[in-house]
């Protein structure tokens, strides 16, 4: 039996997980900094990578005595090495590290992008490869198409915010809180989804990519213009987002005849609506549908510990001098999308 140790911290959870290649999740522990980060209305990277020194260690002290497990009994070490917030991407990568060293055991650094991209095998046993994966989460909007560990063909990209992103700016301009896409998707639901034309970046376009920004500038004005309730808004920006997602990924299923499932991972992916109406999607082109269930959306050691054992299992474990990485592309010959000062 497999067992791998998991940690991650490139973002604002800080998070220790134990996990068997038999899909047993023996311990996950994780701690958010959202009241930390609250007053600032976004993550704040300084005091994201000092909550992950403080927290790191304890957590994975106590997931292991969660699993009742020595940390010999493990494997290996997973960590997650980027991309993310450099100073919590090095918090966890050096954790990692310096127990690999303290046990002989090998490191496996971890793609954090993976850990999402993977996540869905640990919660769904019957999912094969290759998968057509829509990742969308804080940092990242992109359908991959998978073929197996370690091989990820980039279809599409934002050309400018990821659609968690737009969520958390779009609670930021209607005054609902952080972390935004749980509270958009909470006033959502008191909200008519109708009621607020919006714009629907991409749609229909020949170019396979994804834009949000327009989306989040029509949110500005409508709220400005003072004629509509929050709820309707977020309402009805929710509903572009699942508009504009489902367009996309139907675009890219159209040309992936070989894609065996629709599969959905990142933090957006907890989205109720984005969930059902990809769903409806699988249906329509006759493939299984799969989504983690909400805790493994949302980033977690779990998933890390998961992709790690996946590496393992095929040999892919790293040397001590792996590099903590700020951007790491799943598919490094994707090439650049327009935006982000790419010219198209
Ligand atoms: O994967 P994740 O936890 O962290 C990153 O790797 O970015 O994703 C976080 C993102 C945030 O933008 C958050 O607002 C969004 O996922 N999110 C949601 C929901 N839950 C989290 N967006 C829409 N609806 C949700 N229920
Ligand atoms: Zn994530």
């Amino acid at each position: 039996m497999t067992l791998i140790l998991g940690l991650e911290s490139s973002c604002d959870e800080t998070a220790a997980a134990l996990v068997t290649g038999e899909r047993r999740i023996l311990a996950h522990r994780l701690a958010g900094q959202e009241a930390a980060h609250r007053p600032f209305g976004g993550v704040v990277p300084e005091i994201a990578a000092r909550a992950h020194v403080e927290m790191l260690t304890p957590l994975v002290a106590a997931a292991l005595d969660d699993a009742g497990i020595a940390l010999d009994a493990v494997d290996a070490i997973a960590a997650t090495a980027g991309p993310g917030l450099i100073g919590g991407v090095m918090v966890g990568l050096v954790t990692g590290k310096a127990l690999a060293l303290a046990t002989g055991k090998p490191l496996v650094a971890v793609n954090h992008l993976e850990g999402h991209a993977l996540s869905p095998r640990l919660a769904d046993p019957e999912l094969g490869f290759p998968y057509m994966l829509l990742l969308v989460s804080g940092g990242h909007c992109q359908l991959l198409f998978v073929e197996g560990v370690g091989r990820y063909r980039r279809l599409a990209t934002t050309i400018d915010d990821a659609a968690g992103e737009a969520f958390d700016k779009t609670a930021k301009l209607l005054g609902l809180g952080f972390p935004g896409g749980p509270a958009v998707e909470q006033a959502a639901r008191a909200g008519d989804p109708r009621a607020v034309p919006l714009p629907r970046p991409l749609i229909g376009s020949q170019e396979p990519h994804f834009s949000f920004a327009g989306l989040k500038s029509a949110v500005l004005r409508a709220r400005d213009a003072g004629l509509h309730r929050a709820e309707d808004i977020a309402a009805s920006f929710q509903q572009a987002v699942v508009d504009c997602l489902i367009d996309r990924t139907r675009r890219a299923l159209a040309v992936s005849p070989r894609a065996t499932a629709l599969v959905v991972a990142g933090g957006v992916a907890a989205n109720g609506a984005v969930r059902s109406a990809l769903q409806r999607l699988a249906q329509e082109r006759d493939i299984p549908f799969s989504a983690p269930p909400l805790w493994l959306c949302t980033d977690n050691a779990a998933m890390i510990a998961w992709a790690g054992c996946e590496r393992y299992r095929e040999g892919l474990i790293d040397t001590l001098d792996a590099p903590a990485r700020a951007r790491w592309p799943l598919d490094p010959t994707a090439e650049k999308a327009r935006g982000a000062g790419v010219k198209a």
